[in-house]
This record gives structure tokens, sequence and C-alpha cells, in this order.
């Protein structure tokens, strides 16, 4: 495993690192979820993403469960949770958003279902158009002087509401945010290479980032169809498939169609591929895995393999076979 400092603070994660959503409290069994977490960390993983809305703190519970029955040392992990959704079906107002108010109380929840002490790691999953940032940011700064939190960002904000909160924090002398999560992968760059560049030296942001696969998308296995038992052909999904894929829906298919005939002309998998390709950008601190089943996060991991195993012109090809 490679260690990576998120940002320029002085936490070292490992360069990949593996979250909740969908599999955990949901789609997994808990065995299969133990097994995850177990080969995640035998394999030098440190951190693990979840968030209050994944399955309305389900996810959240089997992770602190599991982490639990591994007897993981705390000090040898981290652990994050995400605040905004709300963690019940139809939330009232005080159970979601960016108040004082919810991020308190679910950071208390979050620590409860996770079982430990403090959330290593704290984010805003969405920006509150209902809160002004200068609550937000109090809220976050109070929790971190509490001790229950030790370092906050945000997750899909935009870089103008990203400086915003820095230029609150500075101003009252507040703890600023440390790391973003966005999406990033080879389908969708954007945000992470243009929109946020100036950010990574102003701020010494640091990203997790999040949907390396797109969703499985760059796995190919949709290439020729939805099997049923995947995450975007399965009943339930129906809108994420919509999101992930898009409209028309051929042209995103078409172009992890190339990216993977590229993978079999280098004799590679194409999920470590992809994988390695977004390590690649020296800001990303690490790269969110996720996966359902044990075989699956085996062979995401060869990705850190893949970063000295291929050339500059092979990693120029898979920049531009997927464009
Ligand atoms: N901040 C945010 O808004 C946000 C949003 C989304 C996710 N996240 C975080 O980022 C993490 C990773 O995102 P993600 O789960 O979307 O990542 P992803 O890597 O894009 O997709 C993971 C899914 O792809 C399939 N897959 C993974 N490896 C595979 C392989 N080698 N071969 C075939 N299929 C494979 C599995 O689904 P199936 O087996 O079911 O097909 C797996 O669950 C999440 O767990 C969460 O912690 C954050």
């Amino acid at each position: 495993m490679q260690y990576r400092r998120l940002g320029s603070s002085g936490l070292q994660l490992s360069a990949l690192s593996f979250g909740a959503w969908v599999t955990f409290g949901g789609q997994i069994p808990r065995g299969t979820a133990r097994d995850l977490i177990a080969a995640a960390w035998d394999h030098g993983v440190n951190f693990f993403d979840n968030a209050e809305t994944y399955g309305n703190g389900a996810a959240e519970r089997l992770m602190g469960d599991v982490i639990a029955d591994l007897r993981l040392p705390r000090d040898g992990y981290c652990v994050s949770s995400k605040v905004y959704f709300g963690a019940v079906d139809e939330p009232r107002p005080t159970q979601r958003g960016l108040s004082r108010k919810h991020v308190t109380d679910a950071c208390h929840d979050a620590l409860k279902r996770l079982r430990v002490d403090y959330l290593d790691l704290y984010y805003c999953h969405r920006p509150d158009p209902d809160t002004p940032v200068e609550e937000t940011v109090w809220a976050m700064d109070a929790l971190i002087r509490q001790g229950k939190v030790l370092y906050w960002g945000t997750s899909e904000w935009s870089a103008t509401q990203i400086r915003e909160a820095h230029k609150v924090a500075r101003h009252h002398h507040l703890h600023a945010p440390t790391m973003e999560q966005p999406q990033y992968n080879l389908l969708h760059r954007e945000r992470v290479e243009l929109e946020y560049a100036p950010l990574y030296a102003e701020y010494g942001m640091g990203i997790t980032i999040w949907s390396p696969l797109a969703s499985g998308l760059l796995t190919g296995k949709y290439n020729a169809g939805f099997p049923e038992q995947a995450r975007l052909g399965r009943q339930d999904n129906g809108w994420l498939r919509k999101l992930v894929i898009g409209e028309p829906e051929q042209h995103r298919v078409e172009r992890a169609r190339r990216f993977t005939a590229l993978a079999a002309e280098f004799d590679v998998a194409p999920a470590p591929l992809a994988i390695a390709w977004c390590l690649r950008n020296p800001h990303v601190s690490s790269v969110i895995l996720g996966a359902s089943r044990v075989e699956q996060l085996l062979q995401n991991l060869q990705a850190i393999d893949l970063l000295e195993r291929l050339d500059e012109t092979c990693w120029h090809k898979v920049r531009v076979v997927a464009a």
C-alpha cells in the first residue's frame, strides 16, 4: 500500500480506501462485509468511508459492528461520516441539512453507530442553501474543539463555496475544511482537474475521490447489457443507472467499451487500470473503492502495482481513449 497526506495536513491515508455506499446495510450480508473490511485492512487500507444516509444509518452500524468484531486498533485506522441528507426517510427540517443542530446531532449518531469516540473525517455531504456557511463552519469548529471530529471537509461543493468556507474560517480563526470528496473517474474529470485546480495550492486541500469505476461501468460489465445482479442492473437502482449512464445511453457505454478494449491490449484488467489512472493525479489523497465481493476488492487493490508497470505512452492512450 502507498500512503498519502490528506492535502497539507499531517494525516496519512492509504492511497486506496474503502467505502460503504450501496453495499453495506443493503446489498451484502454481514459475513461479506466483515470479509471485505478484513481483506482491506490486511492489504494496508487505513480509511473506511461512510455517511449518515447510507442505508439510513445501517451502513455505519454494520461497519462499526465488523470493525469492533475484527478488533482493529483505533489508532491504526480512520473512519468518516458525512452529514446533510439525514438518516430517516422523509426527514423533518431539523433532521437534515447543515444547521448547527443537525451537524451536531448527526455527529453524535454516527459516533454511536460506528462505535467510536471521534470521527477522523467528517464531511458536509452537499452544500446547504438553507444554512449560512458561517453557521456550518462554526459548528464543525466546535466539534473539532470538543474532540469529536479531527478533520472536516466538504463533498461536491463548488470552488466558490469552498472559498467562502475558508474565508469565514480565516476571519474568525476557526478550523477550515481540510478535504473535499468529489466524484472522479475517467468519465468525470472536469471538477477535479479544472474547477478545483487553484484550490490545492491555495488551501492545501486534499481530495478523497468517489466512484473511481463510475459505479462499475469502467470494469466493462455493462458493455453488453445490464446484468440483473450488478449494481446498475438491479431493479431498485434504476435512478442510479440513469444518473451514471446519462443520455444518450450509448455514449458513455461506448467510452467504457473503448477503454476496456485498450485494457485488453495492455493485458491488464480494466478495473485496476481505471483506479490507477485516478491515483496518477497527485492531488488525490485517497481513491475510495467500492466492492460487493472480496474478489473485486482484491483485483482493485492491484491498481498500486500498475502505477509502476505502465509507461507514459500507455497513460496517454488511456486518457485519450475514454474522452
Ligand atoms: N461523497 C459522495 O457523494 C459519494 C457518492 C458515492 C460514493 N461515495 C463513496 O465512494 C465509495 C466508492 O464509490 P463507488 O462504490 O461508486 O465506487 P465504484 O468503484 O465506482 O463502484 C463500485 C461498484 O462497482 C462494482 N465493482 C467494483 N469492483 C469491481 C470489479 N473489479 N469487477 C466488477 N465489478 C466491480 C461493484 O458493484 P456490483 O458488484 O454491485 O456491480 C461495486 O460495488 C462509496 O462506497 C462511498 O464511500 C461518496
